[in-house]
């Protein structure tokens, strides 16, 4: 098969939706309608347990799990999914946000009785920063939820997104009768189903087709046929173009515990998701069907196991082939590497490759060589860009608590960093370094790591911060806030300048009084 064909039939997204909406449920059935997998239950959840809040051990074993289920690539109707997970826990959203920018599309869920919650308005948000296209899920109708109308209303309002409905359901709750796909002109009756079985379609490309009444009622025929008008009437027609561009979001409606609308989803998907789209980089845009191998270290695992402490790189193949046993460079380090044993992901089995086509994800071993951002390519000096890193918003200040092994602590920090665990910036006037995360789990996890795998004992100072940001612009104006401001600035990893607000009255302060700098709370790797 050609490079081209190869390229055109990948598919390569992630699911995001807010903690419980139903995106662990939608992957496994996705696998199940894809044959991926043969059984509810086999896919193990990369979710992170409300349970398991506090017990952060526990948290990094289901972690631990998640290596296996990272990426989910399988063969549908000959193409090749790959499905990147995503953690659920808010504060591991930095892994998501970065997980994201290495798909071509995004199927948000939304839970129909809750609408839209505080972390779906997040992720969308990243999303339409790089105008990916999303496609909706609209999860859970076997309960009461809101009127679709409104819940559609709702999703545009506050998303900012132009809807266009592919599918709509028939009733819900305890009134669920089905759902009629708007592409394929076929209704889908809804029934609780055993777990492995799959709905099946019935084909009515009549709305007038008496036999439609007999499978929903009288009353829910006119009820449809009435809302259909208006959604035809209300949303745009679907085109490709528009949802490619990020203009206008399909949405779909379902029940993924009940099998109920994924078919409906995944057929669609396949059809209208985009294949692997040119990336951005700061030297030029990097198209996937060039000849020269490129790719990106988007997401690093660490071994949590203290006996096999290696990690794994996620690369995301961007341009040509990347095969096994090449010499590749890593561009940061200019030094030629070859990987003996990458590793795709297939269902949620782990296998050696031999090569890989744009859209691919590849797991390299790494022993300490990578960063999240860093590019491997063929010898062309590559940047790829749109890796955000954004403004943490709990700060600490991280010492030694052992002298013997300040050594370790400065590898063991260095190499948390990298794996973008949190950000480590260092404080201008005393070259203490400060550890800024956006949660709190993440200092738990820093803290249990630096002893356990690499024996360092570590101490906490808090430190009230209430908001980093990098700064740039107008060179007279950044000296005056060093100097005004000393006690504020710090340096990142990159060396790049960054003002520790102590509130937010002094951030406003302080932007007023340099009109001509720019405070950044979103940077690229
Ligand atoms: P997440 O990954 O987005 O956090 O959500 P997950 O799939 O784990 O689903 C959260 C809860 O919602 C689960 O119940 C799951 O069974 C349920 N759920 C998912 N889809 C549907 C649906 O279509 N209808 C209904 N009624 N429930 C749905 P749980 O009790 O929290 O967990 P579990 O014990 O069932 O695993």
């Amino acid at each position: 098969m050609s490079l081209k064909a190869e390229i055109q039939r990948r598919r390569t997204f992630a699911i995001v939706s807010h903690p419980d909406a139903g995106k662990t449920t939608l992957t496994e059935k996705l696998l199940l309608f894809g044959g991926a997998i043969h059984e509810a239950g086999a896919v193990k959840s990369n979710k992170i347990r409300k349970t398991a809040t506090s017990d952060f051990m526990e948290i990094e074993k289901q972690r631990g799990i998640s290596v296996a289920t990272s990426v989910m690539g399988f063969e549908y109707m000959d193409t090749k999914v790959n499905i990147l997970d995503t953690p659920g826990h808010k504060d591991f959203a930095e892994d998501t946000y970065r997980t994201l920018s290495a798909v071509d599309s995004v199927i948000a869920v939304v839970d129909a009785a809750k609408g839209v919650e505080e972390q779906t308005l997040k992720l969308v948000e990243v999303c339409r920063m790089r105008d990916t296209p999303i496609i909706f899920f609209i999860n859970k109708l076997d309960r009461e939820g809101l009127e679709s109308f409104d819940l559609l209303d709702e999703i545009e309002k506050k998303l900012k997104v132009k809807l266009c409905p592919l599918a709509w359901n028939i009733g819900m709750g305890r009134n669920l009768k089905g759902i009629y796909d708007l592409r394929r002109q076929r209704l889908t009756l809804f029934e609780a189903v055993e777990k492995q079985k799959k709905p099946e379609p019935i084909h009515i490309t009549d709305l007038d087709d008496p036999s439609l009444a007999s499978h929903i009622g009288l009353t829910a025929t006119a009820k449809l046929k009435e809302e259909l008008e208006l959604v035809t009437g209300v949303y745009p027609a679907f085109e490709s173009e528009k949802f490619l561009s990020g203009e206008i979001c399909p949405v779909f409606f379902g029940s993924a515990l009940n099998n109920f609308g994924v078919q409906e989803l995944l057929d669609t998907f396949i059809e209208i998701a985009p294949w692997p789209q040119p990336m951005r980089t700061e030297q030029r845009l990097v198209r996937p069907e060039e000849e020269a191998f490129s790719g990106f270290v988007f997401k690093i695992h660490a071994n949590i196991d203290p006996n096999h402490r290696n990690r794994i790189a996620f690369v995301k193949v961007c341009s040509g082939v990347f095969q096994r046993n090449n010499y590749y460079t890593h561009v940061r380090l200019d030094k030629k590497l070859r990987f003996s044993s990458p590793t795709a992901f297939m269902a949620s089995k782990k296998e050696v490759v031999d090569e890989a086509f744009p859209g691919d994800i590849v797991g390299l071993y790494d022993v300490g060589n990578f960063k999240i951002g860093d590019a491997l390519t063929e010898g062309e000096d590559l940047k790829f860009l749109g890796i955000p890193s954004f403004s943490p918003e709990l700060f600490r200040y991280i010492e030694n608590a052992d002298p013997m092994k300040s050594k370790q602590l400065q590898k063991g920090i260095e190499q948390l960093m990298d794996e973008g665990v949190a950000q480590l910036f260092t404080k201008v006037s005393n070259g203490r370094r400060v550890i800024g995360t956006v949660g709190p789990l993440q200092f738990e996890v820093i803290e249990y790591r630096l002893l356990h795998e690499y024996g360092a004992t570590s101490r906490y100072e808090q430190l009230p911060i209430h908001k980093a940001c990098w700064v740039e612009g107008d060179a007279e104006e950044l000296a005056d806030l060093k100097k005004k401001k000393h006690g504020s600035m710090a340096v990142d990893k990159q060396g790049r300048d960054v003002f520790l607000a102590d509130s937010q009255f002094i951030l406003q302060n302080t932007q007023q009084n340099y009109p001509k700098l720019r405070f950044l709370f979103k940077a690229e790797l």
